[in-house]
């Protein structure tokens, strides 16, 4: 039995250690997850870069446009969506708004053959390894806080793609002459900073597209409602070079019902109040009283106005006519009362002074009755 055993172990080992032979002689590794390592083959992105000769110390993949011929232009596909309305002030004309940037461009020193690096089509690598378009946006007023973006995906073909998320304080002129019924449309325009006609910026998509795409991600529009973007292109002439431009231009409207509520209705009510002190009956101060009180209000909520109006406006916007209208009627009223209050102020006391015939007829007749019975008795 024991020896039975045994050889039956001896027997198990001996076909184990030739199977084991058998691999080696074949040549290939088992590793972890099933793949050959293979060494001859060049299959991580270390041997692209290699074969690139693409590190971050290497200078001249960051200091010059990188085109084979200097003639050459560089297109930069660019494509812009909102993300977030987070702020619109009106007094001091800013927009502010979370933005996604997606750019493309052709790096022509970056090229490699996919078959020759086991299919390898594209390779994410830092931000500061390549050159990028100097683009900047002309109406930002104050630097983005959040730091850029740190990598970029270059294609075997050449095409860098880089895309940055951005919150973007720019300046807007507001129109608010409809106020709170406004709609408002800001600009963000695209430039680049120097180059003028060596950087061609395109945008391929139609407004109908890129307005669609915005409102597909639309997180959140604050007191907004977005209504359309529409995309641009422009050619400027920037003393005497001429660039190309993209102007992306938002258009949204206020949501005005807070407004009505807190604002326009209320003052409405103030008026009513105030025409219907006409029915207090007139004795004397309370009226008077009451009535300033009411002004008093309304002047309270025209301040209000002041804090979100821009001063820098031409034309008297429309809700500011309202408040001066209201305000004026009940200034009207208020005079009214106190030439009313006067009039008859000034009625009683000529009455006092003067007296009334009809009272003066009276008193003779009293006192002709009172003398005659004065007559009878003495
Ligand atoms: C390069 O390849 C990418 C990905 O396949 C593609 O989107 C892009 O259009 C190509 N660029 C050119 C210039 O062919
Ligand atoms: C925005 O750009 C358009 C051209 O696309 C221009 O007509 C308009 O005046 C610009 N608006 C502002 C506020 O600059
Ligand atoms: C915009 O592009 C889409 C898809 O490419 C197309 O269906 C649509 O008709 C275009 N709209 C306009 C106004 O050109």
């Amino acid at each position: 039995m024991i020896l039975a055993q045994s050889v039956f172990v001896l027997l198990l080992t001996a076909v184990l250690s030739t199977a084991d032979s058998d691999e080696f002689q074949n040549g290939s590794l088992p590793s972890d997850n099933g793949f050959p390592e293979t060494s001859e083959e060049n299959c991580s992105y270390h041997d692209v870069l290699g074969y690139l000769k693409l590190t971050t110390d290497n200078s001249l993949f960051t200091m010059s446009r990188p085109v084979k011929h200097h003639r050459r232009t560089t297109p930069v596909h660019l494509q812009m969506a909102l993300y977030a309305i987070l702020d619109v002030r009106e007094i001091d004309q800013t927009f502010i708004s979370y933005v996604w940037i997606y750019m493309t461009w052709t790096n022509e020193h970056i090229q490699w053959k996919p078959e020759d690096f086991c299919g390898i089509s594209n390779v994410t690598i830092p931000n500061n390894a390549l050159w990028k378009p100097d683009l900047t946006i002309e109406e930002m007023i104050e630097k983005d806080k959040a730091p850029p973006s740190p990598l970029l995906q270059i294609f075997y073909n050449g095409t860098v793609f880089y895309k940055n998320d951005q919150v973007i304080i720019s300046t807007c002129q507001m129109r608010v002459y409809k106020f709170p019924f406004d709609t408002q449309s800001c600009n963000i325009t695209f430039r680049s900073i120097l180059h003028s006609g060596e950087i061609n910026l395109t945008v391929n998509e139609n407004n109908s597209e890129i307005t669609m795409w915005s409102r597909e991600i639309m997180l959140t529009q604050y007191e907004w409602v977005f209504i359309s973007m529409s995309v641009d292109k422009h050619l400027e002439d920037n003393l005497g070079c001429i660039q190309t431009s993209v102007i992306y231009t938002i258009t949204m409207k206020r949501r005005s019902i807070l407004y009505c509520a807190n604002f326009l209705i209320p003052i409405l009510f103030l008026l009513m109040l105030d025409l219907a002190s006409f029915l207090i009956p007139k004795t004397g101060g309370e009226k008077l009283g009451f009535k300033v009180t009411v002004l008093l209000a309304v002047t309270v909520m025209q301040l209000l106005l002041n804090e979100i109006l821009p001063s820098s406006t031409d034309t008297i916007p429309l809700v500011v006519l309202y408040c001066i209208g209201i305000f004026g009627l009940m200034l009207l009223s208020l005079m009214e009362t106190i030439l009313v209050m006067y009039l008859l102020e000034k009625d009683s006391e000529s009455q006092d002074s003067e007296g009334d015939p009809a009272f003066y007829a009276e008193q003779n007749d009293k006192i002709i009755k009172l003398n005659s019975r004065n007559n009878f008795t003495g």
